[in-house]
């Protein structure tokens, strides 16, 4: 007989963490309560955790019922073909970087793409031409990229092959990307649309979803948005001529996880069937939400108006909220935190919120109460106000090593002190949202490091950080 008495570190903190009253206002979209479409699989993990047996198919060679599953997927979603993902958006991503490019070939990419993508290029052996993102100067977040900069960026790279777009950014801000995918269509580009946080678009009316202007890929992250199990999403294929199952192939585990692909299924099918009533209350949610959360004294929710060009549109189900008063959105975050409400994310001024279709009335005006309490008893920052931002952080990366080529060298510890000048040897990334600050083979400015110190000292989350103190930064040895 086994004693029972070893730890379990990572298994208890989940089960304490459930225990806690919390309020969940983040990733998955199920938020733990997903009983109505995800009730056949709550409960029966062991029974239903199979293998490739009989009748079952096989993600690798899709025949029977997850090529069928599939083949419901696409059609929901408007598309020639669906493939499920068990790594999460991120294998989407590196599969369609993969099938559309060839080693060496160009990729326009907007600088605020997720780490996935840079991963994608590394593999790939492409080369990444980035794109100048427009940056808030007032709430310092991404905005995207414009169409006057995919127009300079197709015409100064007419060799370029594969474009990447970003639609939504992880706040939710859309772009013209309808527009940008058509631009590139007629520049003879592969396009793939990264699509993470945008899966339910298709039932809101706005933003626009990627599926309007049939990019070759759409990657979508269905446990974000959606109500699928945390990893599941789906890759949605128009242009047939590129070989997204070899890609997925060589990147996916063979052993794919069965409860995440029958989550998937369960899920498409709630929204197949439920997917207009859902759409319409989040719709008058995200209304209720941002008509609650803006009468509170001290307290700032952001809509669409807030945000200038390139933004056209903003996911009502992305709750943004700020304090009048200034204080760091890390800050707000903790505070929040204290009372039970769980963010998913903080930066400089903003912490993002998401509704989801388990939300209601009830869930919001306990977040509206948790907000007025916390709100009150915040320490003044100082007041916001337009920065004049020297210049763009993610416009400002000076790539000096390509990214397949920076696993050539050796790699060195350097205290972020005395970082400046050295080349980065690995990926430090704000998390969430993911998107580097800096990426392997990318020069470490003064100014990249003063941004680095701010999110460190603010309490933001970085990854990438090594030493015993998380104070040093891989750098590569040239
Ligand atoms: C914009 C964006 N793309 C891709 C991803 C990767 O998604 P996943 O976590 O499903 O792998 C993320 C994750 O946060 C993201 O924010």
């Amino acid at each position: 007989m086994g004693k029972a008495n070893s730890k379990k570190p990572l298994l208890e903190a989940l089960i304490n963490h459930n225990k806690q009253r919390q309020q969940p206002w983040h990733i998955p979209a199920h938020k733990g309560l997903g009983k109505n479409w995800l009730n056949p699989i709550e409960g029966k993990t062991l029974a239903l955790d199979k293998t490739e047996l009989l009748g079952l198919d096989d993600l690798h060679d899709p025949h029977g019922v997850i090529a069928a599953a599939q083949r419901e997927m696409a059609s929901l979603c408007g598309c020639q073909q669906a493939y499920f993902l068990v790594n999460g958006a991120s294998v989407g991503l590196q599969a369609a970087i993969l099938a559309s490019t060839k080693p060496g070939d160009k990729v326009l990419v907007p600088r605020n793409a997720h780490k996935s993508i840079w991963a994608g290029l590394a593999l790939a052996q492409a080369e990444p031409v980035w794109l100048p993102v427009n940056y808030d100067p007032v709430w310092q977040i991404p905005l995207g990229i414009t169409e006057e900069s995919l127009a300079q960026a197709i015409a100064a790279n007419p060799t370029a092959k594969t474009a990447i777009f970003v639609h939504p950014t992880y706040h939710g801000l859309a772009g013209p990307t309808n527009n940008l995918v058509n631009m590139a269509k007629k520049a003879n580009i592969t396009t793939i649309v990264d699509e993470s946080h945008g899966a339910h678009f298709a039932f809101m009316g706005d933003p626009n979803p990627a599926a309007f202007s049939q990019p070759s890929i759409i990657v979508q992250g269905w446990h974000k948005t959606m109500g699928s199990l945390t990893q599941s999403a789906v890759l949605l294929q128009n242009d047939q001529t590129l070989p997204i199952q070899s890609a997925l192939n060589m990147l996916q585990s063979s052993s794919p996880s069965y409860l995440l692909m029958a989550s998937l299924d369960a899920t498409r099918a709630y929204w197949q069937d439920e997917g207009k009533e859902l759409g319409q209350k989040l719709l008058v949610l995200s209304q209720f939400a941002e008509a609650k959360l803006s009468q509170i004294d001290g307290l700032i929710c952001l809509t669409k108006k807030d945000f200038p060009t390139p933004v056209v549109a903003k996911d009502q189900t992305r709750l943004l909220l700020a304090s009048q008063t200034g204080t760091k959105g890390w800050v707000l975050a903790e505070a929040l935190a204290k009372e039970g409400v769980i963010a998913e994310m903080a930066d400089n001024y903003i912490v993002t919120m998401v509704l989801s279709l388990v939300d209601s009335q009830k869930s919001i005006e306990a977040l509206a109460k948790s907000c007025q309490r916390v709100v009150k008893k915040l320490p003044a920052g100082s007041p916001i106000a337009k920065q004049q931002l020297q210049s763009l952080p993610w416009s400002l990366s000076v790539v000096k090593i390509l990214p397949a080529q920076t696993r050539a060298y050796e790699l060195a510890a350097i205290p972020i002190n005395e970082a400046a000048g050295k080349i980065a040897g690995g990926i430090i990334a704000p998390y969430p949202p993911g998107i580097p600050l800096l990426a392997p083979g990318e020069l470490i400015t003064p100014y990249i490091l003063e941004i680095l110190k701010n999110i460190i000292k603010g309490g933001g989350k970085v990854q990438g950080l090594v030493g015993p103190k998380r104070d040093f930064l891989p750098t590569l040895k040239i």
